[in-house]
């Protein structure tokens, strides 16, 4: 295991709030080698100490991490860099040239270009180093393929590592236990028996504090082109011969690819744009998102796969900020069973099967079924709903960079993108947004608190669209 690892975008939001914490409870449960050093690059102006005790200030150790946070701290070194001075980070990095490293680049995309030619200059993208790169890459598909353009200069796709953190789920990875570790799921997963496929990333977080950002990315390409596409495609790929990271990728990329893009023709139906405005979230007033530009904060999708196991089953893909409440989950709603033979309740009252993956704010696993009350005082056969809880007891829930940085450290790329899922999930993103532009999609507005815009409604999974008359 790589035993080096080099942090840019170290006083950032993500690197407090996820990766620092995780790189300690790794260490917390000794997964790391003994020898292993964090460098922390950074803009702002620190020592070694400075950082520490900043660092210190922004992490809460849990009972069981208080130790482990001083171990972190005490490995840890800061550099503070301008990243678009090739030369002069090289100068300062090249001292930790010694042992292989991972870099990873928690910054923008507009900087991943400079800081791999530092990177290189400083010797440390010589093999088996690994560089990491957070999501957005790139704006659409020919920024994606500038910036591949330039990685590829430096090092080849083996050493690349595109993190989509979502990956590191863990009911992501249990998807992939129960549809292939199981006869079962597998014999009904196709367009013969489910109807329709619903993933929801409701957030009650607004776009606070990330307006730059979001100005320019909108929920589109912060959320669906990478987050809702991963999950789209571990729902929807076909088995994958072996485990290893290239049949799984392979077949991702299948699926991204047979995503019918999106034209003025159906966008108007297949669509739904929206931006939260003034409103309550959780009992406290929020204020809208005020932008002059053309951004969404809520976006609604229908998408087909056009192939043959889900010919004529519509994905439906549901993301916003500022929603009702936090949720994240993927619904798979089967058909109806072809003949009803009950009496209680009647064939329009029933519920359909349905299997609810959930990864927020629980991580849960729910098969709804229909059962019965069998005993003679109940009279006749009545069916009532019946809910199986499919969850794996985990000892702990984990952030999912935990996962994703020991397998960055390991050399696995079973949970990273690789280039070609990037541009075949932009090609259909780039569809959308051109469709938005050539027909002049309107943003819809929402208030804060709610779902969405009401033209969204049949978007939602059933069971968030059955209680929406609120919105
Ligand atoms: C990030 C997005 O990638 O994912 C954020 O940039 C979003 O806008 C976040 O809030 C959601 O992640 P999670 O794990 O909280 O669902």
């Amino acid at each position: 295991m790589i035993d080096t690892l080099l942090l840019f975008g170290a006083t950032g939001d993500l690197a407090q709030r996820y990766l620092f914490p995780s790189v300690m409870h790794l260490l917390r449960d000794r997964l790391l080698p003994e020898t292993l050093r964090v460098v922390a690059i950074g803009r702002t102006q620190h020592d070694d100490d400075g950082f520490r005790e900043w660092l210190r200030g922004k992490i809460r150790p849990g009972s069981r991490d208080r130790d482990a946070l001083e171990d972190l701290l005490a490995r840890t070194h800061y550099h503070p860099l301008d990243l678009n001075d090739s030369e002069g980070m090289a100068a300062v990095l090249s001292r930790y040239a010694d042992r292989p490293c991972v870099s990873y680049l928690s910054t923008p995309p507009n900087l991943f270009a400079k800081a791999c030619s530092g990177l290189k200059i400083a010797g440390l993208l010589e093999p088996p180093s690994r560089l990491v790169l957070e999501k957005p890459i790139g704006h659409d598909g020919p920024s994606a393929r500038e910036i591949d353009a330039t990685l590829k200069a430096n090092l080849d796709e083996s050493r690349i590592f595109r993190i989509d953190h979502y990956l590191g789920k863990a009911t992501v990875q249990n998807l992939l236990a129960l549809r292939f570790g199981n006869t079962l799921l597998e014999a009904v997963w196709q367009n013969r028996w489910i109807e329709s496929v619903h993933i929801l990333v409701a957030e009650t977080a607004g776009v606070d504090g990330r307006e730059g950002y979001y100005a320019d990315y909108g929920a589109l390409r912060d959320m669906v082109q990478n987050h809702m596409l991963q999950l789209l495609a571990l729902i929807a790929m076909e088995p994958p011969s072996a485990l290893d990271a290239d049949s799984i990728r392979d077949e991702k990329r299948k699926v991204l690819r047979a995503l019918r893009p999106m034209d003025a023709g159906n966008i108007g139906s297949d669509s739904v744009r929206g931006r939260y405005d003034a409103g309550v979230v959780g009992g406290q007033p929020v204020p809208g998102f005020k932008f002059d530009g053309d951004v969404e904060t809520f976006v609604a999708l229908r998408g087909w796969i056009d192939n043959w196991r889900w010919a004529g089953v519509p994905f439906h893909l549901v993301t916003g900020k500022r929603m009702t409440e936090r949720n994240t989950e993927v619904v798979i709603n089967f058909k109806p069973v072809t003949h009803w033979l009950f009496e209680r309740p009647s064939q329009d009252n029933a519920l359909r099967n349905s299997l609810s993956l959930r990864l927020q704010p629980q991580e849960t696993i729910e098969l709804d079924l229909m059962g019965s009350l069998a005993a003679p005082e109940f009279g006749a056969m009545e069916l009532q709903p019946l809910a199986l809880d499919l969850s794996m007891a985990q000892p702990e829930r984990r952030i999912a960079y935990e996962r994703l940085l020991l397998d960055a450290l390991n050399g696995n790329q079973t949970l990273f993108v690789r280039d070609d899922e990037v541009e075949a999930a932009w090609r259909w993103i780039d569809s959308i947004s051109a469709a938005w532009d050539a027909a002049g999609t309107d943003i819809r507005h929402y208030p804060a608190g709610s779902w969405g815009p009401g033209e969204a409604a049949a978007f939602l999974p059933p069971d968030i669209g059955n209680g929406a008359s609120s919105r």
